[in-house]
């Protein structure tokens, strides 16, 4: 018999691991990872990113997830019914609101990507000089007609993912999806450790130069080890209250941060040996990918492959990390306003298509369009990224830590208290400490230093 209301849940835990994996390695291993470790000191500002990855990613990581599976609820319901007040509701809201915003942008960057794969695969990305690729990308990013053109593609294909479902959608493409991009990856990573000069780029990437370190460092490190593990935007909740009650969370989560770590790991050798295989400047920054690595592929012989493989990777990864943005928003139109999944995924992807179109046109049509000082784009990103995410992970922990009690939502970590508790004591004090103390107030920290008073 058919069970009407039913809420969707994982079919297993790999299941959860591919798709909570696939919402982490994105745009933020791949495109971003790279550039800030090298603008900001190679191997230093590594060491700095896995710190923060054990005291800050991993435990509210838990903490969210721990939030999404005891409530069985989207982020709305599960604050609201863990906070048991309005403001807590309106928090709930709150992450769900950022991670809708971050799908709408992310969705242009990721289209150009997308679009950069085409140029690949078309054979356009045949480039002599920087200024060439310089000027490509300038060309194509700065035009309305492909960036919107992309932002739409992409969108589409993320709905379209959405529109089947949590099993046989988000579960069933992360399993295809996740695979794929391991593979690439690999081939990638094994093309540049053969290059001559490969070395140079290893070092780069692992031997500390502390005096890169700046204070704005440490935050870009911190805010990494935030964004890639996709906290403080509803995701990992929402992907929690797929889980099952029975389910061991931190036997399902330790896998994800431990792979989404290696690959942006591997990504990174994959990049630097690359680019110093041809004496390119490693700090280019954001057009790392659109300017340096078009261009080095076209000096290499099999480039044009590897142009290919390399967007196709970063389009896949961008892929399963949009429909995690979209997807505490659509649960909370089928969870509370009892809308079917097709008619809330196609709704989320129009409104969210529609609230990216002013940062697909800030390159070009809008480039002289400021808010603060920066493009609509750069504003929105800004505030999202650097405010509203460190913002929901602080009230995520808030919740667990000083309203639930951390007594309370630790009985949810596991089948039972005592198997949590007898079994991995030391588990539970360290998670304590870093959630009720070093988490908050490194947030705090943050939020106090981008207003401008610490
Ligand atoms: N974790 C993703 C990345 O590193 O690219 C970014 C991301 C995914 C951000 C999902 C927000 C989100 F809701």
């Amino acid at each position: 018999m058919k069970v009407f209301n039913q809420r969707e849940s994982w079919q297993s835990r790999t299941g959860f691991i591919f798709a909570a994996l696939g919402s982490a390695v994105g745009l933020g291993s791949i495109w971003r990872f790279p550039y800030v470790v090298g603008q900001n000191g190679g191997g230093a500002f590594i060491l700095l990113y896995l710190i923060f990855l054990a005291i800050i990613g991993f435990p509210i990581l838990i903490a969210e997830i721990v939030i999404g599976k005891s409530a069985q609820s989207s982020p709305y319901g599960a604050f609201k019914s863990i906070g048991k007040n309005r403001f807590w509701g309106f928090s709930g809201k709150t992450l769900i609101f950022t991670g809708f915003i971050i799908s709408s942008f992310y969705s242009v960057i990721a289209g150009w990507m997308l679009g950069y794969l085409i140029e690949a695969i078309i054979g356009h990305l045949n480039f002599t000089s920087t200024n060439l690729a310089l000027s490509h990308f300038d060309k194509l990013s700065s035009s309305a007609l492909w960036s919107v053109g992309w932002h739409f593609v992409f969108m589409a294909l993320s709905i379209l993912i959405l529109f089947f479902g949590v099993r046989k959608g988000i579960e069933q493409k992360s399993k295809i999806m996740m695979p794929l991009l391991i593979v690439v990856v690999i081939i990638l990573v094994v093309k540049g450790l053969t290059l001559p000069s490969a070395m140079k780029g290893i070092k780069f990437l692992f031997s500390p130069n502390w005096k890169m370190i700046t204070p704005a460092g440490i935050l870009i490190a911190l805010g990494q080890a935030f964004f890639t593990l996709s906290l403080g935007q509803g995701t990992m909740i929402t992907y929690g209250s797929y889980l099952s009650k029975n389910e061991d969370i931190p036997k399902s989560c330790f896998p994800v941060v431990i792979l989404n770590t290696i690959i942006s790991l591997l990504v990174g050798v994959a990049v630097f040996t690359i680019v110093f295989s041809q004496d390119l400047a490693p700090q280019a920054g954001p057009s790392l990918i659109f300017e340096t690595i078009p261009l080095v592929f076209t000096k290499m012989k099999g480039g044009y492959f590897l142009a290919i493989f390399f967007f196709l990777l970063v389009t896949l990864a961008a892929l399963t990390s949009e429909i995690s943005a979209l997807e505490p928003f659509i649960s909370y139109l089928i969870d509370e306003k009892k809308w079917p999944r097709k008619k809330a995924s196609i709704f989320a992807g129009i409104v969210a298509f529609i609230i990216g179109i002013p940062s697909a046109l800030s390159f070009g049509l809008l480039k002289r369009f400021t808010i603060l000082g920066m493009n609509f784009f750069d504003f929105i990103s800004f505030f999202s990224i650097n405010i509203l995410v460190p913002l929901g992970g602080l009230l995520a922990v808030i919740l667990v830590s000083y309203v639930w009690g951390i007594k309370k939502a630790f009985s949810h970590l596991s089948v039972s208290k005592e198997v949590f508790f007898h079994h991995r004591p030391w588990m539970a004090f360290y998670f304590k400490i870093c959630l009720k103390y070093v988490s908050p107030v490194l947030i705090i920290l943050i939020l106090l230093n981008l207003l401008g008073i610490f």
